[in-house]
């Protein structure tokens, strides 16, 4: 049976188009934004995380697979953007408590057959 880690690598090297587009909801409501720490959870291609550090904050993006991460790693060097990019399990990965002034998680549970922003 494939790993989690697996799956969502297989999903994401089988994605040519790298979408840029951030969600609705974030896009609606980016008045809200400010600056400092942000973390996106379960990043993906990472969409939400240019946006967020294009908007003015220093973004930790963590996910699973190592395909997305590498992808948004690439994609935030080569716009110069302050994205600290990590592969890590969010079942069990210990996040660092009260440095961050956003936290925004999109579609974590999604099943890969439903990812909206991919
Ligand atoms: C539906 S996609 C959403 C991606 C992104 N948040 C977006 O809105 O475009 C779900 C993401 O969760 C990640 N994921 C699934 N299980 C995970 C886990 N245990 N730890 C970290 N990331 C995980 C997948 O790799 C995938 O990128």
């Amino acid at each position: 049976m494939k790993t989690d880690r697996e799956k969502w690598d297989h999903r994401y090297s089988q994605e040519t188009v790298q979408t840029l587009t951030p969600d609705s909801f974030l896009y609606d409501y980016q008045g809200l934004l400010s600056s400092g720490r942000a973390l996106d959870a379960a990043c993906g291609l990472g969409a939400n995380s240019i946006f967020l550090a294009a908007h003015g904050y220093e973004v930790d993006a963590i996910d699973i697979s190592i395909v997305a991460v590498s992808r948004l790693r690439a994609e935030a060097t080569h716009r110069n953007l302050p994205i600290r990019c990590l592969v890590a399990d969010l079942d069990n990965y210990i996040l660092p408590k009260q440095i961050y002034d956003l936290v925004v998680v999109f579609y974590f549970f999604f099943s890969s057959f439903h990812c909206p922003n991919t």
